[in-house]
């Protein structure tokens, strides 16, 4: 069963606390996604792409809890829901030593560090499992995740050409970025 132990931080804004996110929250993490989707275009999905029911969402979080080498974990503001990762590795037995996750924090609380504890948060729980590496996939543009990234060891590995078409015809590229535990598999 993959859980975080639950981490709390005072911030300028209130109380933070990090911690696996409950089947019962699925309700806030629906509108939690919705309204991120809607605030930047930094994500996969446009507005109203989600489509997932509260019951398909409550699925996801019982199913993460299950999987050794998933986690989904949140961050939340005074009890409010402001942020949310989620870790997953491929389940071939080849590639059990890696994951890949995405993230996302709600505009308001932007540059308050949030996703820095997120980050710290899973990098703690990915070597506790033995994970030796975790990928990700960036827009090119998206200069603040890209910053948050590098700071906590992730490197550049490839890039992606015009791997996203805007709505406005615009190509953005991106990257592939990961984070190798150091001394592991050597
Ligand atoms: C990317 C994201 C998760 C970062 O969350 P956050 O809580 O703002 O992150 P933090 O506050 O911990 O760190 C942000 C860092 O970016 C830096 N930063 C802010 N604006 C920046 C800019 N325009 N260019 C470069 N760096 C910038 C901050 O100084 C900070 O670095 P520091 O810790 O060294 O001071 C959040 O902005 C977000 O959800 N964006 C939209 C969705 C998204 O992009 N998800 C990631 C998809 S791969």
């Amino acid at each position: 069963m993959a859980r975080i132990k639950s981490v709390k931080v005072s911030l300028s804004h209130g109380e933070l606390e990090i911690s696996s996110i409950q089947p019962g929250e699925a309700k806030d993490v629906l509108e939690f996604l919705e309204t991120i989707t809607g605030e930047t275009d930094y994500l996969i999905r446009e507005p109203g792409e989600l489509n997932l029911s509260e019951k398909e969402q409550k699925e996801f979080i019982e199913n993460q809890l299950k999987e050794e080498r998933s986690i989904f974990i949140g961050a939340r503001v005074n009890d409010q829901l402001a942020g949310t990762l989620s870790f997953s590795s491929p389940p071939h037995q080849r590639y059990s030593h890696r994951g890949s996750f995405g993230m996302a924090v709600s505009r308001r609380f932007w540059n308050y560090g949030i996703g820095s504890h997120l980050v710290r948060a899973m990098i703690k729980w990915a070597e506790s499992k033995g994970i030796e590496k975790i990928s990700l996939e960036v827009d090119a543009e998206n200069h603040r995740a890209i910053k948050l990234y590098r700071k906590f060891g992730f490197e550049l590995e490839g890039i992606l050409k015009r791997s996203k078409k805007m709505l406005s015809g615009e190509y953005r590229d991106e990257l592939i970025m990961a984070r190798i535990f150091p001394g592991k598999g050597e």
